[in-house]
């Protein structure tokens, strides 16, 4: 194979995999077009029954959210809850991703932060709020006085990307939830913040955030802000204020004077 079709096929794969292409179905390709369809009055199935496959076995019935908190459960700590997601096979968006993404930050911070899922550069570096909307985000909470280094924790409700940053699906996020319930348990941040609809659904089983934004709530046994998701405030720039009122709230609410 030469450079240029190296660097082709190299394309076609980076194309596939950004479409969300989970898997290689044959080891040896297969010509369709030279398949010969049956002859009219050829059965189409096996004639003797004992040629014809069975039933495949029935897959033993695993309930994912309840595998999810049997999981999460488990984890002792922080690394153990990792440990945990790394194994968990039920999630088809692992399949999909370059890698898991778990959380950055200070763990034990009083501050946690629950964004939705990672993007291409979070794929790609395996931490979360890496790209753009992340240098937002940390420019948002240096203007209170916090930054990951000191003062905050941040993981997603997904840790795997969805194929072309679609939107998480009901089931994917159902089967997270557990892990995101054990995986503050485990950080045991005084105050959570949810930025963006997919956070404040897993967390308050609502969505609706310019309504949600700015209220403190309870999500996952803490206190929590619904706030707006910084790649909304990327597209939206008007809506900064907005988010500088609840950012101020936040640190009220740090300095006790909430
Ligand atoms: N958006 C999120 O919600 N999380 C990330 O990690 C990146 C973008």
């Amino acid at each position: 194979m030469d450079y240029h079709e190296h660097i082709a096929l190299r394309a076609a794969l980076d194309w596939q995999i950004e479409a969300g292409v989970l898997d290689t179905i044959g080891e040896t390709p297969v010509d369709r077009y030279a398949l010969v369809p049956p002859a009219p009055d050829q059965p189409k199935t096996p004639a003797r029954a004992e040629e014809a496959p069975g039933p495949a076995p029935a897959p033993a019935e695993v309930d994912p959210v309840e595998a999810a908190r049997r999981s999460a459960g488990a984890a002792a700590d922080l690394p153990g809850l990792r440990a945990a997601l790394e194994a968990f096979a039920h999630c088809d968006l692992r399949r999909g991703a370059r890698n898991l993404v778990f959380c950055d930050g200070t763990p034990g911070a009083r501050v946690m932060i629950i964004g939705e899922a990672p993007g291409r550069e979070e794929d790609r570096v395996g931490k979360p709020f890496v790209g753009r909307a992340g240098q937002l985000l940390d420019r948002m909470l240096a203007a209170i006085g916090l930054s990951r280094a000191e003062s905050v924790y941040i993981t997603n409700v997904l840790p795997w990307r969805p194929p072309q940053n679609r939107d998480p699906k009901p089931d994917e996020i159902a089967m997270m939830r557990p892990f995101m319930a054990r995986h503050v348990a485990l950080a045991a941040p005084d105050l959570l913040v949810l930025v963006g609809n997919i956070s404040c659904d897993a967390g308050l089983g609502r969505r609706g955030i310019t309504r949600l934004r700015g209220t403190w709530t309870e999500a996952y046994g803490k206190p929590a802000l619904p706030m707006f998701h910084p790649a909304y405030l990327l597209r939206q720039p008007a809506m900064k204020r907005e988010a500088w009122a609840d950012l101020l709230s936040l640190k009220a609410r740090l300095e006790g004077l909430e």
